[in-house]
């Protein structure tokens, strides 16, 4: 086993620093930015399909479901198509509206949780076209479906899921690129912009791994905290979901993840001095929002931590601590700002002497109801 974890304490640590080389597997052979080429196998046949689906669905549970909250900016923005995402195991149950004409895209790590194979049989029989994003070849879930894209993210033996969350994202955002180009609500020049910026992303994840030597002093700071709320909006609200559940997963604190205008209808009332709130504030369209919302919690005395673009001084002014990450496109920043987040709720979880691997009362793959 000591070898298998590569030299580091735990799996979970070890996955999280693979990162750079698991989101570059996945980009592998499908990517070619100086060439203008992106290709996904498995989208060849039903590329027609994608491209022409009045609405896109997509099922999954977990961290699997946070990447498909991203794919649901990443596709609305770049291919204007309508998109839904569902806990699988209330779509099953809900008899829910599908037709020929959705095209349902699964997302799922180990490719066995039950209730997503459910979810995909109920739309199978409704007609939809089912696209799988799997993580383990070979899968119940891969093999359900009609086309997929594997993640190739190498196994995943962590509960608490990170590089297949960040090669989720990964092949989700290739998907959205090419269908956009494909509709034509992506300008070509804009298209290879982005192709470019993308082929960057594993060597800022590189960056981001090692930006922050103080995340552990601050989780020294924290550890005892009882509650934590995390705050973001727009591609980041889905990564102040991710952060939350990571920390609740590994270290057993309560956390809850918000979009931050939403923290005035509720979350609001429980902000005093012993409440740390982290903020994922990257310069984004929606950056000064955030800073007001900051000031928000400032004024009632929380604790802030703040995920932010490197150089940001005005956050820095106002944060109890700042975690930096480099700057990038808008729609590329969650495959780098839960990297911080990640790397805060392992220190916090190993600080509290919790079992980070095998966390109490989850199983990696859940294959019944
Ligand atoms: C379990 C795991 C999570 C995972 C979820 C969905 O709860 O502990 O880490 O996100 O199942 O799993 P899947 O394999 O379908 O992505």
């Amino acid at each position: 086993e000591a070898i298998e974890k590569g030299g580091y304490e735990h799996f979970m640590l070890k996955e999280i620093n693979e990162q750079p080389r698991s989101i570059a597997d996945c980009m592998r052979g499908r990517l070619d930015a100086k060439n203008g080429r992106l290709v996904l196998g498995g989208l060849r046949d039903y590329m027609n399909k994608f491209q022409n689906a009045d609405r896109i669905i997509i099922t999954a549970c977990g961290t699997s479901w946070h990447a498909g909250l991203v794919a649901e900016y990443l596709f609305e923005e770049f291919a204007r198509i309508p998109v839904e995402v569902e806990y699988a195991s209330e779509f099953r149950y809900r008899n829910p509206v599908i037709s020929d004409k959705d095209f349902v895209i699964a997302i799922s790590q180990s490719g066995e949780t039950a209730d997503t194979l459910a979810a995909i049989e109920l739309a199978k029989s409704k007609g939809a076209t089912i696209f799988g994003v799997c993580n383990v070849v070979g899968s119940s879930i891969a093999r359900a479906t009609h086309a997929g894209c594997y993640t190739h993210a190498g196994p995943e033996i962590g509960v608490a899921s990170t590089k297949a969350f960040t090669a989720q994202i990964s092949v989700l955002t290739m998907m959205a690129l090419m269908l956009g180009y494909q509709r034509g609500t992506l300008t070509e020049s804009k298209y290879i912009q982005l192709l470019n910026e993308l082929e960057g992303i594993p060597s800022k994840v590189e960056k981001a791994l090692t930006m922050n030597n103080n995340i552990e002093k601050i989780a020294a700071i924290y550890k005892d905290s009882r509650n934590f709320l995390y705050l973001g909006r727009g591609y980041n609200f889905p990564v102040a979901l991710e952060g939350a559940l990571k920390l609740k997963e590994i270290s057993y604190i309560h956390a809850e993840g918000y979009p931050a205008a939403e923290m005035k209808h509720g979350p609001i009332a429980l902000i005093d001095e012993e409440m740390p709130v982290v903020f994922i504030a990257t310069k984004d369209t929606s950056y000064e929002k955030v800073v007001s919302n900051i000031q928000e919690v400032k004024a009632r005395k929380g604790k802030i931590i703040a995920v932010v673009t490197e150089g940001d001084i005005v956050v820095r002014g106002m944060a109890d601590h700042v975690l930096e990450i480099p700057e990038t496109a808008e729609a590329f920043v969650p495959l780098l700002s839960v990297i911080p987040l990640q790397q805060l709720s392992y220190h916090i979880a190993v600080m509290r002497g919790c079992n980070v691997d095998q966390p109490r009362n989850l199983a990696k793959s859940v294959t019944v109801e």
